[in-house]
């Protein structure tokens, strides 16, 4: 079974950054120069995926138009022969790549939005990429999950450690450990409070399946925040079929968040050729002054006691 197709779930209302999506996509939020959902598109393409299926909504046109010949913008810049700029646009979307887009007209979920590009699938498996996931590491994490579904030819999830107080924000897994990066899942659950849940090992947004978890999909009603949820489309696939899960390598951005989003730019930024040197200065001259600023309060602190 080859992957070919990978499903890009946008539909969600991106509350988190209200005010910026109130029309703005969240996948569009940029980090440095690249929109979100370009990373996660490229990592597809990295992983040889060359068929692209984003689910979107009402707000989200402007994938559609990221990802589309920009005419006037092209010719522009041929006319100004700014040929850099030229096929860096035009590399956006490479020839051999397809997108295809459908709509979920009601945010249910992210299970719901996954179960919206079904009749695209067909019977194939499929990759799930969650563009509010940025990674960073020694290979793209969706080539790291695809080779281990290679080798099982079973639906695999990208997982990470996490620490205990945060497993409520995340998909926890619990299984059987068969090596230092591999775990059978036996156990799945949407945003357990730490005390109740299974382990510390959270979901991360990058899925392979097999098309037996549309069935899954389909048989839920709501779970956590009355949407319909993967997690709980997981956890009965685990009855029917073996559900990987893989520790991968590298670092993860959960740039759903503002947190996230903010550290994911200081670090890249911090790697990029033209702004790099300048930002590190300025990170360090800041790191000084605030170093300073302290010692002084501190010190003003000292003498205000000695002299009551
Ligand atoms: P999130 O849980 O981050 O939700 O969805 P959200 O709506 O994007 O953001 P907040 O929580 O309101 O700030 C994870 C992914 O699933 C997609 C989102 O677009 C995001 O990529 N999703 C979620 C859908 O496509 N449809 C849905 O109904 C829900």
């Amino acid at each position: 079974m080859k992957v070919r197709k990978a499903i890009f779930p946008i539909a969600g209302l991106g509350t988190r950054f209200l005010p910026a999506t109130k029309a703005l996509p969240k996948e569009m939020l940029p980090v440095v120069d690249k929109p979100l959902i370009q990373y996660a598109v490229e990592e597809a393409y990295a992983a040889g995926i060359r068929q692209m299926i984003f689910v979107t909504g009402r707000t989200k046109r402007a994938v559609e138009d990221h990802f589309d010949t920009a005419y006037e913008l092209e010719t522009e810049l041929q006319l100004q022969e700014k040929s850099d700029f030229l096929s860096l646009v035009q590399s956006i979307k490479p020839r051999d790549m397809e997108c295809i887009y459908i709509r979920q007209s009601r945010a249910l979920g992210l299970g719901h939005a996954i179960l919206c590009a079904q009749n695209i699938i067909d019977e194939e498996p499929f990759a799930v990429l969650l563009a509010d996931d940025l990674f960073m590491g020694p290979s793209p994490v969706l080539t790291q999950i695809l080779e281990q579904f290679n080798h099982y030819q079973s639906s695999i999830v990208a997982v990470q450690t996490i620490s205990q107080e945060d497993t409520f924000l995340y998909g926890i897994i619990s299984g059987d450990v068969i090596d230092t990066r591999t775990t059978v899942v036996k156990h799945i659950v949407e945003k357990p409070a730490p005390d109740v849940a299974p382990s510390n090992t959270a979901v991360a947004g990058r899925y392979i399946f097999t098309p037996a978890i549309f069935e899954e999909i389909a048989k839920q009603s709501s779970g956590v925040n009355g949407e319909i949820q993967l997690t709980d489309a997981m956890f009965s696939l685990l009855s029917r079929e073996k559900l990987y899960a893989y520790h991968f390598e590298g670092k993860r951005y959960d740039c759903g968040t503002k947190l996230g989003l903010l550290k994911a730019t200081i670090d890249l930024a911090e790697q990029h050729p033209d702004i790099g040197p300048s930002l590190r200065r300025w990170l360090r001259e800041k790191t000084t002054n605030n170093r300073s600023q302290l010692l002084f309060k501190q010190e003003n602190k000292k003498k205000d006691c000695m002299i009551t």
